[in-house]
């Protein structure tokens, strides 16, 4: 006989002896006092003990299956139907057993969710985040880690994969014991340059999964290029703005010394000076109007403007300028063409500075063309503003020596120029295509350059539609 079987057979026969003790008794006080015969008495409780030990087997196995069912449950199986339905002592067990799997379900499934939603909120954070052991290996690293370390995987070494002596520092010094926070900066050099912050500090209470130590890396990039950025721009204004100055400085003390009595001299100087000092002016006034575009950028404007009328006026008023190169502006607007909402005379403004710079860097004796039509379909830089409704797309080409594809991402940086002693001798500041760009930003629309060198430049305005 197996083990299980005999064991179970034991508990039958122990449990019915146990209860049919006191019928025994009974049946034995019967017999010894004459009232029933000693083979009846044992007969009458041989059939009490029997029944007894049916029933006995019966509530035994019900409660044997009711251990299985609720062992499978806590091992997170499928358990299946309650067993010993049909036995009323164990039913209100089986259906306490039962809610309370009811709530373990529940309750799990709610942390299940929950754990799901600190997961899915963690790789939707935008900084790369690392935990890591006691080992500095890596625990669990969110989508911004892996994309930015592809090999930040569960279980490697972080100095596998990021060797920045300063951070490795920062991590030993926090799981060394070190009390608070430690930040640093560092660099990842590819694909592109970035700059990070990070941030080494160690999680209070047990550690999950091993995690001890949160590495947090947020990206300065963007903070680091715009400081240089200022920096540059003020470096170059002052620079622009000294380069007139000492000319006129070194003209006015010319003029008070050695060419006080020289009226020829005088009248040369004095044209240079009114020149000079025309550049600073239009320094100024281009300056003061980028901040001002600038200021108002994340209004958009509200007039309704008709655009074949502004580019008419726009090539009018630089008709004497090519003219005297013996050039000539056309202009072709599209019948029907919707209007924009604009601020006028910054829009003016935007096509003035790219016709300017198309007569200027132009070839003599050639045309400026410029083209109003509607987009058919847009470039894939165009934001949600020309996608929302129909777009508009003005193309000014000339027939210039063009440019090459290094300077084109870099062309609407202020002061940026690719011949700067050409422009400068134009009178260009170099600001001209800085303005476009942000007039071009505040009026949602997008400007893209097309250039080939030796045949000319395009450099085409999209600006959504006003809405009917
Ligand atoms: N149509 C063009 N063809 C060739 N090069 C161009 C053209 N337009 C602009 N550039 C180049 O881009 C540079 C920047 O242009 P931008 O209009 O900002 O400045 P600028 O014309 O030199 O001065 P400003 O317009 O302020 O008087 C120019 O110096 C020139 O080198
Ligand atoms: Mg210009």
């Amino acid at each position: 006989m197996p083990k299980r079987a005999a064991i179970a057979l034991g508990r039958i026969v122990s449990v019915t002896v146990l209860l049919s003790a006191p019928t025994g008794v009974v049946f034995m006080i019967l017999a010894a006092t004459g009232r029933l015969g000693a083979a009846m008495a044992f007969g009458g409780w041989a059939v009490v003990s029997f029944a007894l030990a049916v029933i006995v087997r019966n509530h035994l196995a019900d409660l044997d299956d009711l251990a299985a069912w609720i062992r499978s449950l806590s091992l997170g199986g499928e358990a299946g139907p309650p067993p010993g339905r049909d036995n009323a002592a164990l039913a209100e067990t089986v259906a306490s057993v039962g809610g309370l799997r009811r709530a373990w379900q529940q309750k799990s499934t709610e942390l299940a969710e929950s754990a799901r939603r600190n997961e899915s909120l963690l790789d939707n954070l935008p900084d790369p985040l690392l935990l890591l052991d006691t080992s500095r290996r890596v625990v669990r690293a969110n989508l911004a880690a892996t994309r930015l370390f592809g090999s930040a995987t569960p279980g490697r070494d972080l100095a596998s994969f990021l060797r920045d002596p300063q951070v490795l520092d920062a991590v030993q010094a926090v799981l060394g014991g070190e009390k608070g926070a430690r930040e640093c900066e560092f660099s990842v050099m590819v694909p592109l340059e970035r700059v990070f912050l990070a941030r080494v500090e160690r999680l209070d209470g047990q550690p999950s999964e091993g995690g001890t130590v949160l590495l947090t890396l947020h990206d300065l990039t963007t903070i680091k290029r715009m400081e240089r950025m200022r920096a540059d721009f003020v470096a170059n204004a002052s620079h622009e703005l000294r380069t007139p100055l000492a000319a006129l400085s070194g003209f006015i003390e010319t003029l008070q010394g050695p060419a006080r009595d020289d009226d020829e001299a005088r009248e040369r100087f004095l044209a240079i000076m009114a020149e000079q000092a025309g550049r600073m002016g239009r320094l100024v006034a281009d300056l003061l109007s980028l901040s001002r575009i600038e200021l108002n950028e994340h209004t958009p404007p509200s007039e309704r403007v008709d655009l074949g009328h502004l580019l008419r006026r726009a090539a009018a008023a630089l008709k004497p300028l090519a003219q005297a190169r013996g050039m000539d502006i056309t202009v072709e607007v599209v019948d029907g063409l919707p209007e924009v909402l604009a601020q006028p005379d910054e829009l003016a403004q935007l096509f003035q500075n790219l016709m300017d710079n198309a007569v200027k860097y132009g070839r003599d004796g050639t045309q400026v063309e410029v083209a109003a039509t509607l987009a058919g379909t847009l470039p894939p830089a165009a934001g949600p503003a020309l996608r929302r409704g129909g777009a508009i797309r003005v193309a000014v080409r000339d027939h210039g020596e063009g440019i090459a594809p290094e300077h084109l991402p870099r062309l609407t940086e202020r002061f940026y120029r690719v011949d700067t002693a050409r422009s400068r001798k134009m009178g260009g500041t170099g600001l001209g295509l800085a303005i476009v760009k942000h007039i071009v930003n505040r009026h949602r629309g997008l400007l893209t350059i097309d250039s080939t060198v030796g045949e000319g430049t395009t450099f085409t305005v999209w600006l959504p539609y006003a809405p009917e």
